[in-house]
């Protein structure tokens, strides 16, 4: 089997260290990089994983590196295809991801300076939260064409919209289709009228299935999805699912598929909407985002985006300055 290319995840926690083994799994990189400022701790679990590869059958390397505040060891993302930013802060229970910004902020600053002087060709995928706001943090920090940068939310959060449909109706999770779009954060936007459900091996619509009430609680519990996980686990946040979808979106651009995936992309004129980072459909390859993909939204649908642009618009304006 052909391994191509190095992926690098920057913070290690369990966001980037589980993305990190996702990726390495994967068994299609050469190279996993993983990084964090904690002294070993990125070796060490470079290490770990490492003595995994003989059982679980993986060739990919994984390499630790421990780096410093004033840049050092950060060389080692030098030649990564990708490189995906999970440094910051998780939630405390009954924190918003807003109530991140600042502290993040810096560190995102730092991380994406690094990220721009060792991997100038590298596709960047942000985790770090507020999801939206970090990612255009990234892009202008960086400099980077603003097709190389992108925010990982959708694809967590449409996930777990269908999980809770699929609970709901008693399906399995691969009957069922639904979108989300908007920011990650109070003003994503459920997208019910691209939601289908497989009956029979015919998609039906969501609608036809669930009362609007229900759909409605569905959607609810989708938008406080990552607080309800915070709030169980009470120190961190959620881990297993966002990971999954920074490990797919890496994929798809490693592999240049041309997945459809929504996720955090510049939008500039798709919907009406001009100039902002914004959780939309988007076709992911080699070059990262190579085009937002429009689909048709509903009245109300189309103007809760629009809502949800202006109001993720006015604090990416907001973190030039973080
Ligand atoms: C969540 C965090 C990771 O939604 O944003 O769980």
């Amino acid at each position: 089997m052909a391994r191509n290319g190095k992926v690098a995840v920057v913070g290690a926690g369990f966001y980037g260290s589980t993305t990190a083994l996702r990726l390495a799994e994967y068994d299609i990189f050469e190279e996993v990089v993983i990084t964090d400022i904690i002294e070993g701790k990125p070796e060490g679990i470079a290490l770990d994983m490492n003595q995994s590869r003989p059982i679980e059958g993986f060739e990919t390397k994984v390499t630790g590196q421990t780096t410093g505040l004033a840049g050092e060891g950060y060389e080692v993302l030098s030649g990564s295809d990708i490189v995906v930013i999970t440094a910051g802060l998780p939630r405390k229970p009954g924190m918003s991801r807003m109530d991140l910004i600042e502290t993040n902020a810096k560190i995102v600053r730092q991380v994406s300076e690094n990220v721009a002087k060792h991997a100038p060709n590298a596709v960047v995928i942000v985790v770090s939260n507020p999801l939206d706001e970090m990612t255009a943090l990234t892009q202008i920090a960086t400099e980077f064409p603003k097709n190389r940068v992108l925010g990982q939310a959708g694809m967590l959060d449409t996930a777990r919209f269908s999980y809770f449909v699929a609970e709901k109706l008693g399906v399995p999770v691969g009957a069922v289709k639904t979108l989300t779009l908007g920011s990650h954060g109070d003003t994503m936007v459920p997208v019910p009228s691209k939601c289908t459900v497989e009956v029979g091996g015919t998609p039906k619509p969501l609608t036809e299935l669930l009362a609007p009430a229900d759909v409605d609680a569905l959607v609810d519990r989708t938008r406080n999805g990552g607080a309800e996980v915070v709030a169980l686990l009470k120190t961190g946040s959620a881990y297993y699912a966002p990971s999954a979808a920074a490990a797919q979106m890496a994929r798809a651009v490693a592999e240049d598929s041309g997945a459809v995936m929504p996720v955090c992309a510049w939008v500039d004129g798709e919907y009406g909407i001009e100039g902002v980072y914004l959780g939309v459909l988007a076709e992911l390859g080699r070059g990262g985002v190579r085009k937002v993909v429009e689909t048709a939204l509903t009245d109300s649908e189309l103007a809760s985006l629009k809502e949800a642009a202006a109001a993720v618009r006015a604090k990416q304006a907001d973190v030039q300055n973080l």
